[in-house]
């Protein structure tokens, strides 16, 4: 009997099949998807730029093919740790709207400065994502559109876009598991507001779901207990930046309660252990934000009474998200991600075609 498997797409990242991983956390099988081979070097592609190109023809009544040869497109605006940022900001440029991402001072400034060579601008904020969360909704509320990746709305639909991009990421994962036979027992799926996971429990479904945050900053852990959002005060200051939030997406939340997720918290130097444990023995370069699901499944593999919670043993396959690529390995030069990325908006929008001639601020 042939099988016919669904096709896997040729931008689809790697699905890594990382044994001494296993062997380390004495399970069956780790599996990690690596999206460091994403535009830009990390998953948010999938998520701000889809939904803020979607806000924009939404809000100008204007189809996403089209929005480029309009002069008056309103300004994007959103928070960012760095990740969603640059994702809005090559969204702004693929339909020649104005940009300007809310940062807080704990961002680092190379990554600031990725985003304003996409011919964004910075608005430096003090304080943590929160405050910049807040400071970026305020600003929108004058003038632009306001793209963020979370919000106290459940139903905000720009939200629901981001975390429908996402879905790009678990489409490529049935795919590739279809293609190999394989089936994912449990995975380890790292949170900031939760979209990711969000996005995680939705596209697969049958593995049981751990969500890992830096016990510095945790924020859906306070949340699912106390069966509502809740904001973490305090400097929320962790090796794991990207991870950095305090308080989580309703509308993330409101997803994982359905799937009753396992809260997991890693210390600082779990986080940092992992990033090196991932790079050594799985050859994956990434940062503690990007390896933060291998920390959770090490700590909960490391602890008999959390291996039974979880159900975690010698016959599970264990899926991890490898989410961004490490800065000193992220040498690609951003014409080449630019390029990519509208690629990648052409094959979401396929109405769009190739956009690859169009003017960029880059070209400026
Ligand atoms: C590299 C990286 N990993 C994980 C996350 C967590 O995603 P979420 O905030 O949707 O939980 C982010 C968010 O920006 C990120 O940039």
């Amino acid at each position: 009997m042939t099988h016919l498997h669904p096709p896997v797409p040729a931008t689809a990242t790697a699905l890594s099949d990382c044994p001494a991983l296993a062997r380390r956390a004495g399970v069956g099988r780790v599996l990690v998807k690596v999206e460091s081979g994403r535009p830009f070097g990390n998953f948010k592609i999938l998520g701000g730029m889809t939904a803020a190109l979607r806000a924009l023809a939404r809000i100008t009544g204007t189809p996403v093919a089209q929005l480029r040869g309009r002069r008056d497109l309103p300004r994007l605006i959103c928070a960012s740790d760095g990740n969603h940022g640059l994702a809005v900001a090559a969204a702004a440029d693929i339909a020649g709207a104005p940009a300007t991402i809310y940062l807080h001072h704990g961002v680092p400034q190379t990554r600031a400065e990725r985003i304003q060579a996409l011919g964004a601008a910075i608005y430096w904020v003090a304080g943590t994502y929160d405050h910049a969360v807040d400071a970026a909704a305020e600003a929108a509320r004058v003038d632009g559109i306001l793209v963020p990746d979370t919000s106290s709305d459940v139903n905000d639909p720009i939200v629901r876009d981001v975390m429908s991009g996402y879905a790009t990421l678990t489409a490529e994962i049935s795919a590739q598991l279809a293609a190999s036979g394989l089936a994912i027992s449990h995975q380890f799926i790292q949170a900031g507001v939760g979209g990711l996971a969000a996005a995680m429990a939705e596209g697969v479904p049958k593995a049981k779901l751990a969500v890992v945050e830096p016990e510095q900053a945790a924020c859906i852990a306070p949340a699912l207990a106390a069966g509502r959002v809740v904001r973490i005060e305090g400097s929320l200051r962790t090796c794991a930046e990207m991870l950095a939030c305090g308080e989580a997406s309703a509308a993330a939340l409101a997803i994982l309660q359905r799937h009753n997720p396992l809260p997991v918290l890693v210390s600082e130097v779990g986080l940092l252990e992992a990033a090196e444990i991932m790079r050594q023995e799985a050859d994956i370069h990434t940062t503690p934000s990007g390896s933060a699901g291998l920390a959770g499944l090490l700590h909960v593999a490391s602890r008999g009474d959390l291996r039974e919670l979880s159900g975690l043993d010698r016959s599970s396959t264990v899926l991890l998200v490898a989410t961004e690529a490490h800065p000193d390995a992220f040498t690609r030069n951003l014409n080449i991600e630019l390029s990519a990325a509208r690629n990648f908006a052409a094959s979401f929008f396929p109405e769009m075609g190739l956009l690859d001639d169009a003017p960029s601020k880059l070209d400026a």
